[in-house]
C-alpha cells in the first residue's frame, strides 16, 4: 500500500533505538525525510546509517536531551534549520523510572513531569501554527497501555502518560478542522532496551532472575510474544499518512491483545 507520504518531513524524538527507531525506519522506507532526535550522537549516527541502508531518503540527526527545556528550544531551532516545519511530529523518549504511589517524592514528580510532558507540548507549540496553515499535520505520541490500565510499580508512567494523552485528545478536537490529527499509540510489550531494564529492576526487587520475570510477562500477552519495532512503526506510519485523515483524538493499542475492555 502506498501511504502517500513520500517527500513529507518528520521529526522522531527518541529515535536512535527501540520503538522510535522502528517508526523512523517505517517513515524512511516510505520516502519521508526523517530527523532523528536523541541524546547520544554516536548512537544517532549508527541509527542514521542503518536507515540509509534501507532508504535513499534524507536522514538528519538532532542531538538533544529532552529533559532540558533549553535543549528542547535549541532542538527546535536545529529542526527548523535542517528540516523546516515537520509535517509529522512523533513524541517519544525514554520512559520514567519505576515507583509506587505510596512513596511520594515531589522533586522526582516535578522532574519527570518536565521530562515527559514539556518536550512534546513545546515542540507542538513551535510547529502547530505552520501545520494548521499548511492544512496538514500529524502529531503522534508514543505512550503506554498504562494510560488506560495502570501498571503496578509504574506510577509515574500511569499518571503522566494519562495527562499527556488527555492533553492530546483535547488538542485533537481543537485542530481537527485544520487537517492536523493528534493520536496516542499505546505499546503493550516490545522487546527493547527499556523493557529489559524494567525486567532487571523488577528481578532485583523480587529476588528472581530477569529471565523468570520475562517468562511470566510473556504469559500475560494473548499473542504469546513481544511485539517488534517494525510492527509498531507500521501503525505509526499509517497514522502519519493521509489515509488516516479521519483518525484523531484516538488512543490506539498496539499490544498483541493485552488490554481488555478498552
Ligand atoms: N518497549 C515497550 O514495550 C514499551 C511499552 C510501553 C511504553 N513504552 C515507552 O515507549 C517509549 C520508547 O520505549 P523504547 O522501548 O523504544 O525505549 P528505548 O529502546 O530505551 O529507546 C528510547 C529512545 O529515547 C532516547 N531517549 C531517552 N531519553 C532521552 C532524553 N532525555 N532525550 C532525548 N532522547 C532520549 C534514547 O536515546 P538516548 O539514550 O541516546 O537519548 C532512545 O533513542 C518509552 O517512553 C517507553 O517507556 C515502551
Amino acid at each position: 500500500m502506498d501511504l502517500q507520504i513520500s517527500g513529507r518531513t518528520a521529526i522522531v524524538m527518541g529515535a536512535s533505538s527501540g520503538l522510535g527507531f522502528g517508526i523512523a525506519r517505517a517513515l524512511a522506507r516510505e520516502g519521508v525525510h526523517v530527523g532523528l532526535l536523541a541524546r547520544d550522537p554516536s548512537r544517532l549516527d549508527t541509527a542514521a546509517a542503518r536507515l540509509r541502508d534501507v532508504s535513499s531518503t534524507r536522514i538528519s540527526c538532532i542531538v538533544a536531551d529532552l529533559a532540558s527545556q533549553d535543549a528542547v528550544h535549541a532542538a527546535i531551532g536545529a529542526i527548523q534549520d535542517e528540516i523546516g516545519v515537520p509535517d509529522i511530529l512523533v513524541g517519544n523518549g525514554g520512559g520514567p523510572p519505576p515507583g509506587s504511589a505510596a512513596d511520594f517524592d515531589a522533586a522526582l514528580w516535578e522532574a519527570q513531569a518536565r521530562a515527559m510532558l514539556l518536550p512534546v507540548m513545546t515542540m507542538t507549540d513551535a510547529f502547530l501554527p505552520a501545520m494548521r496553515a499548511n492544512g496538514f499535520g500529524r502529531i503522534i505520541m508514543v505512550s503506554s497501555t498504562s494510560v488506560v490500565e495502570p501498571i503496578a510499580g509504574l506510577v509515574l508512567s500511569n499518571a503522566l502518560r494519562a495527562a499527556l494523552a488527555n492533553w492530546g485528545r483535547t488538542l485533537a478536537r481543537e485542530v481537527a478542522r485544520d487537517g492536523v490529527t493528534v493520536n496516542t499509540v499505546m505499546p503493550g510489550r516490545f522487546d527493547t532496551a527499556r523493557v529489559q531494564t524494567l525486567h532487571q529492576s523488577r528481578a532485583d526487587a523480587e529476588g528472581r532472575s530477569a529471565e523468570e520475570i520475562r517468562r511470566r510477562d510473556l504469559e500475560t500477552i494473548p499473542a504469546g510474544r513481544y511485539g517488534t519495532p517494525e510492527e509498531f512503526g507500521a501503525v505509526a506510519a499509517f497514522l502519519a499518512s493521509p489515509l488516516a485523515s479521519y483518525v484523531t483524538g484516538a488512543l490506539i493499542p498496539v499490544d498483541g491483545g493485552l488490554l481488555h475492555g478498552h
